[in-house]
C-alpha cells in the first residue's frame, strides 16, 4: 500500500502519519502539506521511517497532485488538508473556498483521470460533524442519514466538500468514502483551538476567554480514537465493509460544555477561577453537538477508547511540557490572529 496523506503536518494529520507508520502493511506514506499557519513541519520533524515521504506544497497543485499519484502508484489518500478553524472563516471565506472546496475538487478532477485510465485509487475524505448544524438539548445525536445544514463558513466549506465527493462517486465511479468526527482534543493542536488556548493561558494567567454563556456542548474525543477510526474505515473500504459514497460518523458520547472543559484545565493547571472571562458570542455559534457512532461500531468495531479525565490530563501537561513547540508556534501570524480576534 502506498498512502498519501494531505494536511500531515496538521493536528490531527501528524497523529494520522504515526500511526500509519506502525502499520506494517503501508509501504509508503507521502504527507503533502502546504505549511499555513497550523501546519507545523516539527510535529513530524522525529520521524526517521525511510517508508516517509514529505512533499511542502498545496493540494490546489493539480499537476503537482498528478506527479505524487504518479511518481509514488498511490493507492490510498486520506485527505485532511483543510483551513479548520471556524472563527477565521467567520473572519475571511476566502481561504476555506480556495482549500476546502477548490482544492478537494483538485483531488477528485485527479482521481476521474486516473479511473479513466483504470486505475481506481481509494479517496478517504476527512469531514467534520459540524455540516449536520446544531443540535437542541433534547435532540438525540446526529447520525449518517442526519441532514446536512451547515451553520457557518467553515461547515458550509466542508459541506460542500462532501457532497462534491458524493457526486463524484455518482458521476464519475471513483472511490470515495466520507468518515465525520466530533471535536478532537490531544497534543499538537494549533493554540487557538478551545483546549490549547485555555491551558496556555491558564497557565501563564491570562484571561480565559468564554464566548456568549459557556454553555455550548461539543462531543470531545481524544485525537488517537479518531486516527485509529480513519484507518479503520480505509481498511473497511478496502475490504468492501463500506460501499463507494458512504458516510461514517466517529464521537464518544462525551459531550461537555465549554465552561465544564475551562474548569478542567483550571483545576489541572491549579490557575485561578478569577480568569474566566465572558466575552462576547461568536456569530451564529453552534449550540451543541453529538454524534452516534452505532455504524462504526457495528462494521468496523470501532469504539472510542480514551478516557476524558486522562485524556485531559494527558493533554493539558502535553501543552505545559512541550515549551519549545508553543514558542515556534508563536509568530507574528498566531499573535496577528490573538491581536484581531480577541483584541486586549
Ligand atoms: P489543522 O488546521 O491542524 O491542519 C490542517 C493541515 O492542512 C495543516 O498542516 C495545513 O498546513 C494543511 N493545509 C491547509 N491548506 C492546505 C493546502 N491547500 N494544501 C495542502 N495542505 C494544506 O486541522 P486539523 O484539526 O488537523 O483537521 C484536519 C482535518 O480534519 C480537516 O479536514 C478538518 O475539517 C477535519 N476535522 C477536524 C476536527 C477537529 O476537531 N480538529 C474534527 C473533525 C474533522
Ligand atoms: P473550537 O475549538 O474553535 O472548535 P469548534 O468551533 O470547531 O467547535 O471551539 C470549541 C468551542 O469553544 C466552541 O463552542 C467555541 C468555544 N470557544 C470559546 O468559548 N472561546 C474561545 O476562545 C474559543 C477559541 C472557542
Amino acid at each position: 500500500m502506498n498512502v498519501l496523506v494531505t494536511g500531515g503536518c496538521g493536528f490531527i494529520g501528524s497523529h494520522l502519519v504515526r500511526e500509519a507508520l506502525k502499520l506494517t502493511d503501508i509501504q509508503r506514506v507521502v504527507n503533502l502539506d502546504a505549511l499555513t499557519y497550523s501546519g507545523n513541519i516539527q510535529n513530524l520533524s522525529d520521524i526517521l521511517d525511510e517508508r516517509y515521504d514529505f512533499v511542502h506544497g498545496s493540494i490546489n497543485d493539480y499537476e503537482l497532485v498528478s506527479s505524487i499519484l504518479s511518481e509514488y502508484k498511490i493507492d490510498n489518500i486520506i485527505h485532511l488538508a483543510a483551513e479548520s478553524h471556524v472563527d477565521r472563516s467567520i473572519d475571511s471565506v476566502s481561504p476555506f473556498i480556495k482549500t476546502n472546496i477548490d482544492g478537494t475538487r483538485v483531488i477528485l478532477e485527479n482521481l476521474r483521470v486516473e479511473r479513466n485510465r483504470e486505475n481506481n485509487i481509494n479517496l478517504i475524505h476527512v469531514s467534520t460533524d459540524e455540516v449536520y448544524g446544531t443540535l437542541g438539548p433534547q435532540d438525540t445525536p446526529f447520525t449518517e442519514e442526519s441532514p446536512i445544514s451547515p451553520m457557518n463558513p467553515y461547515a458550509s466549506t466542508k459541506a460542500s466538500s462532501d457532497l462534491l465527493v458524493q457526486a463524484f462517486v455518482n458521476t464519475y465511479g471513483i472511490s470515495a468514502i466520507i468518515t465525520r468526527c466530533s471535536n478532537n482534543y490531544g497534543p499538537n493542536q494549533f493554540p487557538e483551538k478551545l483546549i490549547p488556548l485555555m491551558t496556555l493561558n491558564a497557565i501563564e494567567g491570562k484571561p480565559l476567554p468564554i464566548y456568549g454563556d459557556g454553555k455550548q456542548i461539543r462531543d470531545w474525543i481524544h485525537v488517537s480514537d479518531h486516527v485509529r477510526g480513519i484507518i479503520s474505515s480505509m481498511f473497511g473500504f478496502i475490504d468492501n465493509k463500506l460501499t463507494p459514497g458512504e458516510v461514517i460518523n466517529f464521537g464518544a458520547a462525551n459531550e461537555m460544555e465549554n465552561i465544564e472543559i475551562v474548569r478542567g484545565i483550571l483545576g489541572i493547571t491549579g490557575a485561578s477561577d478569577d480568569l474566566v472571562k465572558y466575552v462576547k458570542d461568536r456569530p451564529g455559534h453552534d449550540r451543541r453537538y453529538a454524534m452516534g457512532y452505532e455504524k462504526a461500531e457495528m462494521k468496523l468495531e470501532w469504539r472510542p477508547e480514551k478516557n476524558w479525565a486522562d485524556g485531559l490530563k494527558e493533554t493539558v501537561n502535553w501543552y505545559i511540557e512541550q515549551k519549545y513547540w508553543v514558542e515556534s508556534i508563536r509568530t507574528g501570524e498566531y499573535l496577528n490572529w490573538i491581536e484581531n480576534q480577541y483584541g486586549n
